[in-house]
């Protein structure tokens, strides 16, 4: 049984899950081919790589969207920034916790961030179709811009991104973190760990005030929270 309590938001969200689960055998194959030719490097997605995932949603997978979900209203959380939204599949279980969490007054955001137009169009039309936009405030564009100004204390992160992104992400947010705050990271297992070694570095010094655990969700998953 999911967390979701709307039963249309689920049906929506089922169906792009499936959409996104349908692209995942290529993505697989395609990433797979260039390791096995050596030419790929997580550091840095180059152009071709690119080119390769800017139709994909690569959407976080349903038990992490709902456990994220969990904490949002566990935090109570108000404010949210999402690093990485693609077509706004995880946007819409963040949303509809925090609209749960403020009641009818509102008054609570999702901060996204997209760089790619057609992924931008694609979730600002599913958050209209899924009556959550007023909730979300979609920043398009490179995030190491579009987060430079970042209203209020943040109570949670979801970091779902690029993974050469997540240290100029966690630098820009990590600031904003009231205590308590928790950032969420995908895929911080063993495959990407050395890739997200710049995060950790953040993440492990002892002047930004974190502390960190890798949850055993497939591919694991970085809980941090701000002390
Ligand atoms: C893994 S996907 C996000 C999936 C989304 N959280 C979901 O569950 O539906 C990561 C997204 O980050 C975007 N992205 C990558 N680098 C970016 C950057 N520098 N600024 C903004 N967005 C970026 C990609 O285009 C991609 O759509």
């Amino acid at each position: 049984m999911s967390v979701l309590t709307d039963p249309s938001l689920q049906a929506r969200i089922d169906a792009l899950q499936a959409r996104s689960a349908a692209q995942e055998a290529e993505t697989v194959r395609y990433f797979g081919e260039r390791a096995k030719r050596g030419d790929l490097s997580w550091d840095a997605l180059d152009a071709a790589a690119n080119r390769f995932m800017a139709d994909k949603m690569v959407a976080l997978e349903p038990i992490k969207s709902e456990f994220c979900h969990m904490l949002c209203l566990a935090l109570r959380a108000r404010r949210v920034v999402e690093i990485g939204t693609s077509f706004g599949v995880s946007t819409l279980y963040l949303a509809d916790a925090v609209r749960q969490v403020c009641g009818p007054d509102g008054g609570g955001v999702v901060i996204g961030t997209e760089y790619e137009p057609a992924k931008a169009a694609a979730a600002r039309a599913n958050f209209a179709a899924a009556g959550l936009a007023d909730l979300i405030d979609l920043r398009e564009g490179d995030l190491r811009e579009t987060l430079r100004a970042i209203e209020g204390p943040v109570d949670f992160v979801l970091m779902d991104i690029w993974t050469e992104m997540a240290r100029p992400a966690i630098e820009l947010v990590g600031p904003h973190l009231r205590p308590g705050a928790v950032v969420v990271a995908d895929n911080t297992g063993d495959v990407f760990r050395h890739a997200y070694r710049h995060f950790f570095a953040y993440v492990n010094d002892p002047a930004n005030g974190l502390r960190t655990m890798t949850l055993p969700f497939s591919g694991g998953l970085e809980l941090v929270v701000k002390v």
